[in-house]
């Protein structure tokens, strides 16, 4: 069956009181329509095309270009059902499969379970509807005493009657014929709101005799967004369907209510998520990590048997199997973490990679470095990478030693195996297995302490007088 989508996605979304356009709100990490276009891109449709309006160039942009959507500008907002006869013109011959843009909970089971039915059941138009008439604001499905479907009244112009006798709602998700686009013309502009609503179509089908049903479905899978609350129920929803997931795949969660998962989010056997958690973006995490309290990675690859410490950030960065990082460490974008590395408290990595055994275990700014295996890098080292207008690199070869407390002024190459004492500022290159000092050389004036405190006394006696 040829089939072609049209996603609704012009409106205003004025319940979010927002300047962003509806549609793109995100729902854990990504904007609600693209939940929309990815459950209708599996179907392998002729075409998609998404209806767009209010903030159509911003809808545009952030729609990946990869999905190969064609976009056409509904001008005045005049309701869903102007807004599919706008799309009409571009439509191939063949079923059409028409849905809102912001139901982003949809799944291309459901999906594929109303195409079914409706071609077993050979309608002209087929619709999902759900049974839980506690959620507030959707469309009511009409039926008779036969059950046959009669027509949609919105809730907001439904009468007490009606909402105690219809308790089955519209999801906003239909498969039409082409025979049923005709039928799009004999929609009447809504008296009391001024638009032209798709749900009526529903009614003038069904009183031309024409084939035509509901099909009850799960509730959850079409919950739209209105408003900013149902926005949290919609990602709260996802949110806990990620986490089952994983769970099933063999993740601990020690407080699922507070971790937070992106989908497309990956997690290895017999891991350890502690509670306050974020994980976001296309993040892979291997099997027998522990991910402890207050950390947030987002978009990186982790090894296995990697551990966060507390409070630990990572962004867009790399880390090999059993390498240990935090608490309190921020991996900036491009860090490389190789194998047994240690990271320790308050050091920040930025676009560097860091050698299989490397330690930097307190306080250290290492930012474009490139460090090798088994350095040892100690307390309070600094990369100094930045001269007020350019970037430079510093080097740090295998087996060195950076003493405590040190500056490396880049660019800067430390040799293999050589020592910078501590608190050294290194300005020259270093070569292999020396040792770099820069110190003013110590001395120790002998009993300076209790000559001070003499001159102190005398001061203060003066002062009295
Ligand atoms: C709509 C249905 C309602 C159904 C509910 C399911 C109508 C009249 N009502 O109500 O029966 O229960 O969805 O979620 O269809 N849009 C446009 N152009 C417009 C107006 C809206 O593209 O001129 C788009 C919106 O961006 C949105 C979708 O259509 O993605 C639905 O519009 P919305 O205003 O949210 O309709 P509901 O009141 O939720
Ligand atoms: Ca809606």
């Amino acid at each position: 069956m040829k089939i072609s989508v049209v996603i609704l996605a012009a409106g205003l979304g004025k319940r979010m009181n927002s300047n962003i356009p509806k549609v793109l709100h995100e729902v854990l990490g990504r904007p609600m329509l693209q939940y929309a276009v990815d459950a209708v891109k599996t179907l392998k449709p002729q075409k998609i095309i998404v209806v767009i309006g209010n903030g159509a160039d911003a809808v545009k942009k952030r729609l990946s270009a990869e999905d190969r959507l064609s976009f056409i500008i509904q001008k005045k907002l005049l309701g869903t059902g102007d807004a599919l006869a706008t799309a009409g013109k571009e439509l191939k011959k063949g079923a059409v499969l028409v849905l809102n843009g912001d139901c982003p909970l949809i799944t291309t089971k459901t999906l594929n379970m109303l195409i079914e039915k409706h071609k077993q059941e050979k309608n002209i138009i087929s619709f999902l509807s759900f049974a839980d008439d506690s959620m507030p604001g959707y469309g009511r499905v009409l039926r008779d005493e036969k059950g046959k479907v009669r027509g949609i009244v919105e809730d907001k112009h439904a009468t007490s009657e009606e909402k105690k006798k219809f308790k089955e709602l519209n999801s906003g998700v239909y498969i039409l014929e082409t025979e049923a686009l005709d039928y799009l013309d004999g929609i009447k502009k809504n008296r009391a709101s001024g638009e032209y609503y798709l749900t009526d179509i529903i009614g003038i089908v069904s009183r031309e005799g024409k084939r035509l049903n509901a099909y009850i479905c799960p509730a959850e899978d079409i919950r739209g967004v209105n408003n900013r609350w149902e926005l949290y129920e919609v990602s709260d929803i996802l949110r806990r369907r990620t986490i089952v997931k994983l769970m099933d795949r063999g993740v601990t969660f020690v407080d699922p209510n507070t971790s937070f998962v992106h989908p497309s989010v990956s997690v290895g056997k017999d891991t350890v998520i502690y509670p306050n958690t974020y994980l976001e973006g296309d993040t892979k995490i291997g099997d027998n990590c522990i991910i402890f309290p207050g950390s947030r990675i987002y978009k990186s690859i982790l090894g296995s048997g990697v551990i966060i410490k507390d409070n630990t950030i990572v962004e867009e960065s790399k880390i090999g199997n059993g390498s240990a990082i935090g608490p309190f460490a921020h991996l900036r974008p491009h860090s490389i973490i190789g194998c047994n590395v240690k990271i320790g408290n308050f050091v920040e990595t930025k676009k560097s990679s860091i050698g299989n055994g490397t330690k930097a275990s307190h306080l250290s700014y290492l930012g474009d470095a490139v460090i090798g295996k088994d350095v040892n890098i100690g307390a309070g080292t600094i990369t100094c990478n930045y001269d007020g207008k350019n970037k430079f690199q510093t080097t740090i070869e295998s087996g060195a030693f950076i003493g405590s407390d040190s500056q490396l002024v880049a660019p800067v190459k430390i040799g293999k195996g050589s020592y910078v004492a501590a608190g050294a500022t290194v300005t020259k290159d270093v070569p292999a297995g020396s040792l770099a000092i820069s110190r003013v050389k110590q001395q120790n004036l002998k009993n300076w302490a209790k000559r001070k405190r003499i001159v102190q006394k005398s001061r203060s006696a003066k002062v009295r007088k």
